[in-house]
């Protein structure tokens, strides 16, 4: 399966003015003209796919320890917005469910990263394509993975997952193409100021698509994007495609 990417992803949403992962994140990203977005996904004590980027409940929610020792529900109804902006208090952690629903009424695609709990890799993989299986294909949006766990990667492989997957790194290794080949990923992602003219281009010419995260600075947009990088993962989705447009 293929893709055309926009060249502006949303990261976390639009996590410079809601709370990252949120689905206020998401419908800010909407309003910023974002058509998609990248959220973190791991899995609740249930075995629930929720959006969330740490493996503690600590810095972003009002609850405290593990992710995975507290059920979707009560992740729903947690603050998840208040360590933002009291304005925000009201969002809650959301189930994967919760996202497909919105992506769907609003068109919008998805780069799901998959950031598994502790050991909980190739289980999170699976509780995500079961999600997916549960609904019918029109309920079901566009669809990036991405994951620096290759574990996660390689169980959509594995069990002949049809949607695309990037492989993620930092910086990328010298290992970057075996890696990628190991888990048959479409695309790479790296993070944008980790490299150069040249690690580009032998990403391009390996015949890649390349993401780049985390990229709020439009000069560095603008250099990226002239070396043929393909996707920019921002904070800020409005505000870099107005300097990009300049
Ligand atoms: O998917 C790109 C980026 O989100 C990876 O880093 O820590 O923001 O999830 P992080
Ligand atoms: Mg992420």
């Amino acid at each position: 399966m293929q893709l055309n990417l926009p060249q502006i992803i949303a990261h976390r949403g639009a996590s410079h003015a809601a709370p990252e992962n949120t689905l206020a994140a998401v419908e800010l990203a909407y309003h910023e003209n974002a058509r998609w977005v990248e959220v973190d996904v791991k899995l609740a004590a249930d075995g629930v796919p929720i959006l969330m980027h740490d493996a503690t409940l600590d810095r972003t929610t009002n609850l405290s320890g593990p992710v995975n020792a507290k059920a979707a529900a009560m992740l729903a109804t947690a603050d998840a917005g208040s360590w933002f902006d009291p304005r925000f208090a009201d969002a809650g952690v959301p189930a994967l469910d919760a996202l497909l629903d919105f992506a769907i009424e609003h068109e919008m695609g998805l780069n799901l990263e998959i950031k598994p709990n502790p050991n909980e890799a190739r289980r999170t993989a699976e509780q995500i394509m079961a999600l997916l299986a549960r609904r019918a294909a029109h309920q079901v949006p566009e669809i990036l993975f991405s994951s620096f766990n290759t574990a996660a990667l390689a169980a959509l492989d594995e069990a002949g997952d049809p949607r695309p997957r990037g492989v993620l790194f930092h910086a990328l290794p010298p290992s970057w193409q075996d890696q990628a080949q190991l888990v048959r990923a479409w695309s790479v992602h790296a993070e944008g100021k980790t490299l150069s003219q040249s690690k580009v281009a032998a990403v391009k010419d390996a015949g890649y698509p390349l993401v780049v995260f985390t990229i709020n600075d439009a000069a560095m947009a603008k250099r990226l994007l002239a070396w043929g990088v393909d996707a920019l993962i921002t904070d800020r989705p409005k505000a870099l495609a107005e300097e990009l447009a300049q």
